[in-house]
Parts: C-alpha cells; sequence; structure tokens
C-alpha cells in the first residue's frame, strides 16, 4: 500500500490546542454534511468532489489526445489563466526535472502562456516557438477571458503561418464549456478537437478535469497515479465523520482558529523550489475561495531555505500577523553527497559525506524550531515523496478542507465576485464596446 501524506499540528498546539481544534473538527462535521448533500451555499458548484471516479472514464481519451499531439510535434504551449492554469503548472513543476524540462516529461516540453499580457514575454515565447515544432492547447471555462484569448489569437496566427490553417487545426485543442462561449465557437467552427469542463466545477477545482490532466499527459506523467492519489485522499476526507483523524477537518479547523489569535496570514512554505507552483495553485484556492465579505486569511508562499535570507527576518521577528504551513518532503529523488577535502578552507568538513537532504531536513527542524519560538504557529504536511499520487493527495485534501473552512468562515467558497473589478475598468479604458458608460466615468475620474 502505497504511504499518505499527513497531518501534523504538534508545532501549532502552544498557540490553539489539538483539544480545540478537534472541537470545531467536531462541529464542522455539519460542512462535510453540508457538502456530501448539497446543501451549503455554492451548491451548484460540487463536480469536483466525486471526480476520483467521474473522471475516470475520459482517461484513455485525454491519454489518447496527448499522444496525437506529442506524436505532431516537440512542444505544447498551454494557453489559460487563473484555474485555466496554475494547477497544471502545480502538478508539473512538482514532477519536471529543475533544469531539463523535457528529460523528465519524455522529451516533451510544457510552456505556458496567457497567464499575462506582458508583450516581452509573448515576444521571447515568439522567439523560442520560432524554433520548435509545437502544438497548442487552450483552456477557458467561460472562452471570453482576455488574457488566455490574446494569446491564442496570437499564437494560432503565428502557427498557421508555420503549418498552415489545417496544420493548425490539428495541433489545437480547446478546452471549454459545452455549449457556450467564444472560444467553444471557434473550435466548432475551424474543427478543434476538445475537451469539456463541466459546469459544476469552478476553475480553481478543476485540475482533476482535462484542464489539469491534458497538460499532465502531455508533459508525460501519470494521470492515473494523479487521480489514485486525489481517490485515496477522497476515502480519508469526504465520509470520514470522525473529526480526530479526518485530516481536512482538522486543517480547515486549526488554519480558522490560529486566525482567531489575530494571525491572519497563511504562509505555505516548502523546502524546495518543486512546491513553488502547489503554493501558487494554493494561493488561488484559498484566496479565491475565502477572501470575501471582509473575511479570510491572506494566503501567502516562501521557497525555503531561499526565502530565509530575505523573509526569514520577517517571519521570526516582525509583527505577530502569520503562521505557517510547511509541506515537508520527507524523500528527495537522488542523492547528492557533500564532499570532503583535505584543506577544509570552507570549513564544511562537519558535514562531509551526508547527504544534500540530511542538511535540507536540519534546516527544515532548526526552523520549524525558531519560528514557533518566535511566536509563528506551525501546521506540517508531510509528503512521503513528490510523485503523482502524493501530488493527487494533496489537490483533495486542500481543496476539500478549502471548502470546509470557507464554510466556517460562512462565505461561499465557490464565487468570486471580486474578480470583476479591475475587468470592467480595464474593458471601459480599452474602449471595449458595451462599456462605453463606464469608460465615461472612468477617464473623467482619472482625468484623461
Ligand atoms: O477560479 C476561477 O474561476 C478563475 O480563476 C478562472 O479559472 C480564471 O479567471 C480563468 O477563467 P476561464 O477559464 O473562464 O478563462
Amino acid at each position: 500500500m502505497e504511504k499518505s501524506i499527513t497531518l501534523n499540528l504538534k508545532n501549532a498546539g502552544k498557540f490553539v490546542s489539538f483539544e480545540e481544534i478537534v472541537a470545531l473538527a467536531q462541529q464542522s462535521i455539519r460542512h462535510l454534511d453540508n457538502l456530501n448533500n448539497g446543501t451549503g451555499a455554492g451548491n451548484d458548484f460540487l463536480g469536483w468532489l466525486s471526480l476520483p471516479d467521474d473522471i475516470l472514464t475520459q482517461l484513455d481519451d485525454i491519454g489518447k489526445a496527448a499522444e496525437r499531439l506529442r506524436s505532431l510535434s516537440d512542444t505544447t504551449v498551454v494557453i489559460g489563466i487563473g484555474g485555466s492554469y496554475l494547477g497544471a503548472r502545480a502538478v508539473i513543476e512538482g514532477l519536471s526535472h529543475s533544469f531539463m524540462p523535457a528529460l523528465k516529461q519524455k522529451h516533451h516540453e510544457v510552456i505556458f502562456a496567457g497567464q499575462n499580457i506582458c508583450e516581452d514575454y509573448m515576444s521571447e515565447l515568439i522567439d523560442l516557438l520560432d524554433e520548435r515544432n509545437y502544438s497548442i492547447v487552450v483552456i477557458s471555462k467561460s472562452g471570453t477571458t482576455t488574457e488566455p484569448a490574446i494569446a491564442f489569437r496570437i499564437l494560432k496566427n503565428h502557427l498557421e503561418k508555420k503549418t498552415g490553417k489545417a496544420g493548425c487545426a490539428e495541433r489545437i485543442i480547446a478546452i471549454t464549456d459545452r455549449k457556450r462561449g467564444a472560444l467553444k465557437k471557434m473550435a466548432d467552427l475551424n474543427g478543434y478537437e476538445t475537451f469539456v469542463i463541466p459546469d459544476d466545477i469552478g476553475g480553481r477545482y478543476s485540475v482533476l478535469t482535462p484542464v489539469g490532466l491534458l497538460p499532465v499527459a502531455l508533459a508525460g506523467f501519470d494521470i492515473r497515479q494523479l487521480v489514485k492519489g486525489a481517490k485515496s485522499m477522497e476515502e480519508q476526507t469526504r465520509h470520514n465523520r470522525n473529526a480526530a483523524t479526518n485530516p481536512a477537518l482538522l486543517y480547515a479547523s486549526a488554519r480558522n482558529l490560529i486566525m482567531q489569535t489575530g494571525r491572519t496570514i497563511e504562509i505555505m512554505a516548502g523546502f524546495t523550489p518543486r512546491l513553488h507552483f502547489l503554493a501558487e495553485w494554493w494561493k488561488q484556492l484559498y484566496g479565491e475561495s475565502e477572501g470575501k465579505e471582509g473575511k479570510g486569511l491572506f494566503p501567502a508562499s516562501v521557497d525555503f531555505t531561499t526565502d530565509l535570507h530575505s523573509l526569514g527576518q520577517y517571519i521570526q521577528e516582525g509583527r505577530r500577523i502569520l503562521f505557517e504551513t510547511i509541506i515537508s518532503v520527507e524523500n528527495p529523488r537522488k542523492k547528492v553527497i557533500i564532499p570532503h577535502e583535505i584543506d577544509d578552507s570552507d570549513q564544511l568538513n562537519y558535514i562531509a559525506g551526508k547527504r544534500l537532504s540530511e542538511v535540507n531536513i536540519n534546516a527544515e527542524l532548526g526552523t520549524t524550531l525558531a519560528h514557533n519560538d518566535g511566536g509563528v504557529p506551525i501546521i506540517t504536511i508531510s509528503v512521503p515523496e513528490l510523485t503523482e499520487y502524493h501530488i493527487g493527495q494533496l489537490i483533495y485534501f486542500f481543496e476539500i478542507a478549502c471548502a470546509i473552512s470557507g464554510y466556517i468562515l460562512d462565505v461561499n467558497p465557490f464565487d468570486q465576485p471580486g474578480v470583476e473589478a479591475y475587468k470592467t475598468n480595464m474593458f471601459a479604458l480599452l474602449n471595449k464596446p458595451g462599456f462605453e458608460k463606464e469608460s465615461e466615468k472612468i477617464r473623467e475620474r482619472l482625468k484623461l
């Protein structure tokens, strides 16, 4: 049997006791029931709960589509933003080689676009794609999001020049709504292969749909193991009404109780750069789900030990408004031994012969003790290894804990009304048809 990720609340105990956490977890079983019975806020967006089973019938088709694009090209550009981007990137970066991604991705490279509108990023991507034989996966549930729509228009144009219209259409896969949106229309018109994002799954909960799974399969990773890991976490959490053993109930409760001590920032910390994008995905999941009605923890992240040399000072001694959730990876992939040197001029012989991971583990232990002593509660999530299976477990764990946590806060964890505000202003400034009134107002305000 595979080992599981585990939750350790020992280093939160000085600040909130395990008994208090279990008591809130016990009270929160009703939130789990609300999720399972579809009786809570946002109950039309609960499709993600049963994805570990529901997605199984699609895995062959996703695998075949990935193989088709891999046989046509050496690179795939995955276009998307927010929930249509971060999950795939988190999984792929968690599993890839740090410097030679194509090596681990079995000689195919997945590159991301449409997650910004930076001209330099796009022009440099085009420089790279001039030299590559590439395909495109374009992902947008609404089919109308500006950033990916612009990237798609530019890259489709570029690809068409390289391969002709028919060749280009063959190399594009669209992942979008079943019926609605500009992308769906374009896909129908041009004959792109398509996958559907179900109506009842919001962007940030969509990583176990084709949104995350197709890019992950394209990168050569095992999507069945990812889903299997998610399924094992569903079994540990979704129908587990024992508050003391359900890690999702305990994590959701612990972070809310810690917030009540005045610590309103939760920092996700990893000791490997490989976790950087998992933290980015987690920030969106928790930030968009909880940050509303003046409520919610602010989710932040750090990469240790790198950031111990920048933000470490603040975490140790700054305002006591934060706590940490450390993702602790037990087994790295490959051994690196620190060599012995006769003259020992750098005075490192005391660790000669040790694995680099042993130094990293001790850095993690030392950091945990120091931050705890400095008044920082710490929740630790141990991960046996960064494999597809364990990343799948992490995904389901954080999703279900996020939904419970949102219900503890009494917000709807499945909407995101606040993300429209910047868009309205941007459209007004760009004179988008339909935004004439807003345009007038904003120009007056900015004295344009
Ligand atoms: O979580 C969300 O709903 C958002 O982050 C969306 O995923 C993001 O805005 C992209 O939307 P779309 O997939 O419609 O292009």
